[in-house]
């Protein structure tokens, strides 16, 4: 068998982990998640969530993906046979292909509509649409799924799509080092010089005249006043572990397949801790300073949390768009802004394609090339169901039973299988190989006792409180029960 890709340079791989988690969970889903969620009280959860589950599953991944990929085999089916030999394992594993495969369906067509927008907004296409309502419109149009009123098909979406999956396809033919290695060092510096761009430019909007209650503080304040009074909630808590897993690209076999390109002389404990602190930044300090304040800013924050409401896209593709056309250099920002998605976007979207390629290159030991083709093959001709499903509620559907049920389903099943099936003694002797320093000895007990335990518990509670009604769809709008 040839021998396993190996990444280049520690950089790239640190580049290329970022890329994997800073995605569009970050800017897009991330501050709807937390105005849905009550601002200051989604916080808490979230950073609980944070440091008991997240930074915890994140070591356990590239632990798993290593000891995988030192054998040559860097998905889960394989992994999860190797920590538990029981024949039922490899099909448990499977999970972690198709899942990410299914999300990868929805995710490059959204990675599409950045891609649009960034143009639209260089050329001021969507200039005139000043208020929320013909924004989203307008979107629709585009998307060939509203009106004719601003896009006479869905032409321009076809072919920004046909764009999107064309890059993808041409940096997995390029292989881990050359192709995913590279785009992650062009696109992730560019990503944060054009976050911290628009992040200054919102943090000086406060001296614009927008007048009281309306204003930037207020955004923040949502969002970083601890409230206290909905902590009792499993919902909240559910939905803060969901976002956890997505935005860090955990529970879905993403993580360790990039981490199988690794050897034992290389470190985890650090480069693991790295990943998640940089995703946590991009996520809270540059995520959280864009959408949510500027939105508050000119809608307020019944406008606001009403805008998030309405759907995941809301926030990003109506309110910022209308945002733009009212501050100076606005087509140039609008720019900035969709150019950051489209980054963080892509930088994900191959990590999201990688399982899928990597499992047919291992286990059948098919060529890149051939594994490539196929995987964005299926892709690209399921992504057509999405294209012409827009519009039923799909996405927000499968965003939750994949995005945030699936997910914390997914993370009980690895913490339980590595941390006491495989056994904890071992798990932490994995993370170990190679370490420059050591994990604090608190962690031993969290992974061992808490991690395991906290999913157990947020299924228990979210069941017993909500699972009822979202099963019988109780919880569903009349209007939307079609
Ligand atoms: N973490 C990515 C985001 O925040 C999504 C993702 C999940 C990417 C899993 C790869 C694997 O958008």
């Amino acid at each position: 068998m040839a021998k396993r890709e190996l990444w280049g340079t520690r950089i790239g791989l640190i580049l290329a982990m970022a890329g994997n988690a800073v995605g569009l969970g970050n800017f897009l889903r991330f501050p709807v998640q937390a105005a849905q969620n009550g601002g200051g009280a989604f916080m808490i959860p979230y950073f609980a969530a944070f440091l008991l589950l997240g930074i915890p599953l994140m070591w356990a991944e590239w632990s798993m993906g290593r000891l995988g990929g030192t054998r040559n085999h860097g998905t889960t089916p394989y992994i999860f046979h190797t920590l538990w030999r029981n024949p039922a394992t490899k099909y448990i594993g499977v999970l972690g292909v198709v899942l990410p495969l299914g999300i990868a369906i929805y995710y490059v067509c959204i990675e599409s509509w950045t891609m649009a927008f960034a143009y639209f907004s260089s050329v001021e296409r969507y200039w005139g649409i000043t208020t929320i309502e013909p924004m989203r419109a307008f979107l629709q149009s585009f998307q060939g799924v509203g009106s004719s009123e601003y896009f006479d098909g869905f032409e321009w979406a076809y072919l920004f799509f046909v764009l999107t999956m064309a890059i993808n396809a041409f940096v997995l033919f390029r292989g881990v080092r050359s192709g995913i290695e590279i785009l992650a060092k062009v696109a992730m510096p560019l990503l944060f010089l054009f976050a911290i761009g628009v992040a200054i430019r919102v943090a000086t909007l406060g001296l614009m005249d927008t007048p009281p209650p309306h204003s930037i503080e207020g955004g923040f304040a949502f969002i970083w006043n601890p409230d206290l009074s909905r902590l009792g909630e499993s919902g909240i808590w559910l939905a803060a572990a969901g976002q956890i897993f997505f935005t860090l690209s955990l529970a879905m076999g993403c993580i360790q397949v990039y981490a199988s390109y690794l050897n034992e002389k290389d470190d985890l404990v650090m480069t693991g801790f790295t990943t998640a602190i940089t995703n946590e930044f991009v996520e809270v300090v540059l995520g959280a300073s864009i959408a949510i304040p500027v939105a508050f800013a000119f809608f307020g924050a019944i406008g606001t949390q009403e805008i998030a409401q309405g759907g995941s896209f809301n926030l990003g593709f109506a309110a910022m768009p209308v945002i733009f056309q009212q501050i100076p250099l606005g087509a140039f920002f609008g720019t900035l802004w969709f150019g950051l998605l489209f980054f963080a976007g892509i930088t994900s979207s191959v990590a999201l394609m990688t399982p899928a390629i990597a499992f047919l290159q291992d286990e059948f030991g098919w060529s890149r090339r051939k594994a490539v083709a196929v995987v964005v093959g299926i892709v690209f001709a399921a992504a057509h169901l999405i294209i012409f499903g827009l519009g039923h509620g799909t996405l927000d559907e499968m965003d939750f039973w994949c995005g945030t049920f699936g997910l914390a389903l997914g993370a009980l099943i690895e913490s339980v299988m590595f941390f006491w099936i495989f056994g904890m003694d071992n798990a932490w002797r994995q993370l170990h190989l190679g370490a420059e320093r050591r994990v604090p000895r608190f962690f031993y007990p969290i992974m061992k006792v808490v991690t395991p335990l906290y999913c157990l518990v947020l299924f228990a509670a979210w069941g017993y409180q909500n699972g009822w009604d979202v099963l019988t769809m109780k919880n569903v709008a009349e209007a939307d029960r079609l």
